[in-house]
């Protein structure tokens, strides 16, 4: 099997990958979409790029659709996928190190896509991997989710997302995590409306400072959203989310997406959801005219797609 280390990239943090290099995954998206119409869904992609490659992929937690989307972007790309369950494996029941499953699934697969409950785990993954990994949600970061949405934003837009505003209206977790650091590697501008004590990561609001980003925080839903192209929101509980639930939520009650923060964005404003969702947004905006939640969640197939061959050093 072919493990050739010199020609292989990891995909775990938006922070840790150059712009040129996200905005080649964008520009691969783009084209290779626009190629598949009339295509099936398992019709695959004429340059047959990942021809007998496999994808090996674990879900510590629940997924559908980055479960979906990979399955369905590698069999487009000629590969192959097989999902392992955490619960089946010695590694879980303490049976075998975490250093012996990664040089296993090195010399078994080709690529290792993993959602998790531990940054500990991503790191040690990444040492003793000689293939790719792509992280595919953790408690930090969300990057896939992030960058498809830019790929939604633009796609919609017709436009670069460096010329849009952008606003979140909600909890400060993984997702939003990855969208301050796109802001930074896109250069757009962004809103975000939390409560006060539930404000993103300081370190990572002064690396996006150092880093020339445009991100301001407001403690109001409607302020935030004032004059933005696109409103996000996403889960105020969190898989895993250690808290106290009941709290949590009546903590947020000023920060849903309903039609009265739709309405202080600008008039041909999106919405935008990663899914699954919550009562963080209302079913009318959510169903509505402005909601692009189910085009955004469609296009996971082709970022990942893209975000695969950056892995194995093939976009063109
Ligand atoms: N948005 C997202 O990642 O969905 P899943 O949790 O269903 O994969
Ligand atoms: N913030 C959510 C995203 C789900 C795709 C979570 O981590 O549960």
């Amino acid at each position: 099997m072919q493990t050739n280390k010199s020609l292989m990239r990891h995909f775990i943090n938006i922070k840790d990958i150059p712009g040129k290099e996200l905005k080649k995954i964008i520009l691969d998206a783009k084209k290779r979409k626009a190629k598949r119409k009339n295509f099936n869904t398992l019709d695959i992609d004429k340059d047959s790029p990942l021809k007998g490659k496999l994808l090996i992929q674990m879900f510590e937690k629940s997924s559908l659709r980055t479960r979906l989307s990979f399955y369905i972007a590698i069999k487009q790309l000629n590969g192959g996928a097989l999902t392992l369950r955490p619960d089946e494996l010695h590694l879980n029941k303490g049976g075998e190190s975490l250093s012996d499953t990664a040089k296993i699934i090195s010399t078994f697969g080709n690529a290792f896509m993993l959602r998790t409950n531990s940054e500990e785990k991503l790191n040690i993954l990444k040492k003793y991997l000689t293939i790719p990994l792509i992280n595919g949600l953790s408690p930090k970061s969300h990057p896939t989710q992030v960058l498809s949405d830019v790929f939604t934003i633009e796609e919609i837009k017709k436009k670069s997302i460096s010329k849009l505003k952008i606003c979140w209206v909600g909890d400060s977790n993984n997702v939003l995590n990855s969208l301050i650091e796109a802001s930074v590697k896109f250069s757009f501008k962004l809103n975000i409306g939390c409560p006060k004590k539930y404000e993103p990561n300081k370190d990572l609001l002064n690396w996006a400072k150092k880093n020339k980003g445009n991100v301001k925080i407001f403690y109001d839903s409607k302020k935030a959203a004032s004059g933005c192209d696109v409103v996000f929101t996403d889960k105020v509980i969190s898989m895993n989310d250690k808290v106290n639930k009941t709290q949590k939520l009546i903590n947020f009650k000023n920060f849903k997406v309903t039609q009265a923060v739709m309405k202080c964005a600008k008039k041909d404003a999106i919405f935008l959801h990663c899914l699954p969702r919550g009562p963080e947004v209302s079913n009318e905006v959510f169903l509505g005219k402005k909601s692009k939640v189910f085009q955004q969640a469609l296009n996971r197939i082709y970022v990942q797609k893209s975000i695969l061959l950056y892995c194995f050093d093939k976009l063109r």
